[in-house]
């Protein structure tokens, strides 16, 4: 596998594959890489003639509150993992690196550079966290241009950012958004690269996610089509366990709302966010789909 310090190389890389006609999968990431990331390398392995992968700590997309600082670095044992799995290059870069018109020479990001994300921006994690989809919108953008993918890779977990990038994709015109299922730990807590910074205390403590969405879906399995009661069931089941609930809500999968909508729902996505212990972690469920959670 190739690694390339500097996106310019791989500009230069992924470049001379498209012209020789070769199609790229490129998967994005933020390092600190799991098994949920390699299925992802593994699927644009299978599905395209070049692999490309980044791994990039977008500083852009985090947050006062967020965790830009202990977010886990590991470019090493990343690009070890990646070249397991068949990627063909791997590359990183800073943010002056990614943005040289957009980084001042005090290395600030001039605001105004940022791309407004689309619709699917708004409510859940968009309103929890200012400005994120914008960072996430603005370095997702710049990757694809270094890139040109046929076809980008995400991870179910991130089911708003799959959204937002999916409007982004299709704003530029490309390329195809691939959105592949969520891995689990055989207890059922979603992948993670924040599940590292887990204490032994909180690890257990961090099964209410998934706990929650699974009573949503049983719910779901005897009929109920309320999002307010589904919503009701998930904060009933994640209340009081050591756990500090940020949302638990219900959408239609294929009509992005700001807010719950009035229901009943034909179809349905529960979403939940909460902090446990210093992290703070995401998780969501089709209720309607086949994706298991035991
Ligand atoms: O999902 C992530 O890891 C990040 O949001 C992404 C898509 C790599 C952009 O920084």
């Amino acid at each position: 596998m190739i690694r390339c310090e500097r996106p310019d190389q791989a500009r230069a890389w992924c470049a001379a594959g498209r012209d020789e006609g070769r199609t790229i999968g490129f998967v994005p990431t933020m390092g600190a890489l799991h098994e949920g990331h390699l299925a992802l390398v593994a699927r644009a392995r299978a599905e395209n003639d070049l692999v490309v992968a980044s791994v990039f700590v977008n500083p852009l997309q985090f947050g006062e509150r967020d965790d830009f600082e202990r977010y886990p670095r590991d470019f090493e044992g990343d690009a070890r993992s990646l070249a397991s799995v068949g990627c063909d290059l791997a590359f990183t870069g800073t943010l002056a690196d990614f943005f040289p018109a957009e980084v001042g020479a005090d290395g600030r990001f001039e605001p105004r550079a940022l791309r407004a994300p689309g619709p699917a921006a708004r409510g859940l994690e968009g309103d929890l966290r200012p400005g994120h989809f914008a960072g996430v919108a603005t370095i997702v953008a710049r990757l694809f241009e270094i890139v040109r993918p046929t076809r980008s890779y995400f991870g179910h977990k991130d089911y708003q950012q799959t959204l937002v990038v999916a409007e982004l994709a299709r704003e530029l015109g490309y390329p195809e958004v691939v959105v592949c299922p969520t891995l689990r730990d055989p207890d059922g807590l979603a992948m993670s690269s924040r599940n590292r910074r887990l204490s032994a205390d909180d690890r257990p403590r961090a099964l209410v996610l998934s706990r929650a969405l699974r009573a949503a879906r049983d719910l779901w399995q005897r009929g109920e089509r309320d999002p307010a009661r589904l919503a009701e069931r998930m904060r009933e089941v994640a209340g009081d366990r050591g756990v500090e609930l940020e949302y638990a809500a219900l959408r239609d999968p294929e009509r992005w709302t700001p807010g719950e909508p009035r229901g009943p729902l034909e179809r349905a996505v529960a979403l939940v966010a909460a902090r446990v212990g210093p992290v703070r972690l995401i998780d969501n469920l089709r209720l309607d789909g086949p994706e298991g959670l035991s």
